[in-house]
């Protein structure tokens, strides 16, 4: 299920809202113009990137054709056991863990494990934990960042309307640093429940 928590944005940021409920989620994120749907999760969400497009082949074609995205991918990552694995979590993590825009929107659609985003909006971030089934839909110029987690474990369908689309353009706002991070908010949640 999908978790959301909104904070405030000064140097010492306060928890306004934490949430489950999907039908609140949508809705406060709607405010931020930001989008979050979910589709049903396919049976067996492995295989190759093909296999994984096929699946969810129907849901896909219709958010092509009405958004006009012209690349679609599947990016992912799982622990794999090697001695690589530390090294190659902490740079893909590292990535988009610093705030920043791009000149695309940027779509995902969780197929299976997690990722949050935050967004900075009008003095708040909201952080979006996202899980299997969820599509979120971020439009083009928000401040955000994304988390994976120290373990980053996720498979997910992107969408672009071209093919450079994912470059960052990073802000320097180390507000990141002061936000609770994916595994905070993973354990808080998981604390709780
Ligand atoms: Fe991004």
């Amino acid at each position: 299920m999908t978790h959301l928590s909104v904070y405030t944005d000064g140097e010492r940021p306060a928890t306004v809202l934490e949430t489950e409920d999907a039908g609140e989620i949508a809705a406060v994120l709607k405010e931020i113009d930001v989008v979050l749907r979910q589709w049903p999760v396919a049976e067996g969400h492995g295989g190759s990137q093909e296999e994984i497009l096929d699946a969810y082949r129907e849901q896909v074609d219709r958010v092509v054709a009405e958004e006009g995205y012209t690349l679609v991918d599947v990016a992912q990552l799982h622990p794999d056991g090697s001695p690589e694995w530390p090294a190659k979590a902490r740079a893909a993590r590292e990535k988009f863990l610093s705030e920043h825009t791009h000149d695309d929107d940027e779509v995902r659609y969780f197929v299976s494990g997690s990722g949050i985003f935050y967004l900075h909006v009008n003095d708040r971030v909201y952080a979006v934990l996202c899980e299997a089934g969820d599509l979120l839909t971020v439009p083009r110029d928000t401040t955000h960042w994304f988390d994976m987690g120290t373990e980053p474990d996720f498979t997910a369908i992107r969408f672009f309307h071209d093919d450079d689309g994912w470059v960052g353009d990073f802000t320097g706002d180390p507000i990141a640093e002061r936000i609770p991070d994916f595994d905070s908010i993973v354990a808080r949640r998981a604390s709780r429940a």
